[in-house]
């Protein structure tokens, strides 16, 4: 079974007056299989956000099928998923505490009496549980993406989906974050993260979803790719090539 399947997704932004329509995903299809990392890596604007954002349903696809764990999302299955925008927005005169609780209360069904004891451990995870009780705008970019990270895994997803997880941060941000990933892998949980770097796939992905102006180049296993590849640029020269004599 697909913890998630994407089929055929489109997207097109209205063009502004005298400015084109944009299609910017086109036929877009990819899967999940349950327990496994999979990275879903493009340039800058290939529609990694935008194909993230469609299938949670954030903004409206023209067309396509997505299944969570083989049904439509529904108030079950989002209690299974955890989430991290790309540019999450944290209220800063929260604390680290507070701003879990703000997004337990937000998760449908959950009960009060386990808040404290999860909160604790996805604190203790990402290594923020010191800091528990200190407003968010006293917190340094690496602890905000850390408590981003935090809200994600609190209420013990199966599905984890990160949108660019390790933007921004320093080696030592990025290795602390690829930490955490590596102890939810232990879990069994099914996760998928974006980023525009291949690297930061090598240590973290069995799999590979490749995207490039909004179409999916290669989707399958990493070491495959890296043989035959070695590099995102030497891939996306050498698909779009087959591409265009398929045409
Ligand atoms: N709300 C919007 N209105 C119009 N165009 C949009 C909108 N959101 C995204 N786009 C366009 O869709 C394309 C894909 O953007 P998207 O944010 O999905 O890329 P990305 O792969 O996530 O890039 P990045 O690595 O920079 O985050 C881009 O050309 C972008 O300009
Ligand atoms: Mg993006």
């Amino acid at each position: 079974m697909y913890v998630l399947h994407v089929e055929k997704l489109n997207k097109t932004f209205k063009g502004g007056l005298f400015e084109k329509d944009r299609h910017v995903l086109q036929d877009v299809s990819f899967h999940l299989p349950e327990g496994q990392t999979t990275g879903f890596v493009g340039s800058n604007g290939a529609g990694k956000t935008t194909t993230i954002k469609c299938i949670f349903d954030f903004i409206r696809p023209d067309s396509g099928k997505i299944h969570f764990f083989g049904t439509p999302l529904n108030s079950q299955s989002k209690t299974r998923i955890g989430y991290l925008p790309e540019r999450p927005y944290l209220y800063e005169f929260l604390t680290g505490m507070e701003f879990l609780k703000l997004h337990w209360n937000l998760c449908y069904g959950l009960s009060t009496k386990d808040f404290v004891e999860r909160a604790h451990e996805a604190l203790k995870k990402v290594d923020l549980f010191e800091a528990r009780d200190r407003r968010l705008r006293t917190y340094s970019k690496g602890m905000l993406q850390r408590a981003g990270i935090a809200q994600a895994i609190l209420t013990r997803p199966d599905l984890l989906i990160l949108d660019e997880p390790m933007s921004g941060l320093d080696p030592d941000g990025r290795a602390m974050v690829k930490d955490i990933l590596h102890e939810e892998q232990k879990r069994g949980v099914t996760l998928f993260f974006s980023s525009h770097l291949l690297q930061d796939m090598e240590e973290l992905c069995s799999r590979l979803v490749v995207v490039n102006k909004g179409k999916i180049l290669y989707e399958g296993g990493l070491p495959d790719f890296m043989s035959e590849f070695q590099s995102l640029e030497k891939a996306f020269q050498v698909l779009k090539n087959r591409e265009a004599k398929n045409v």
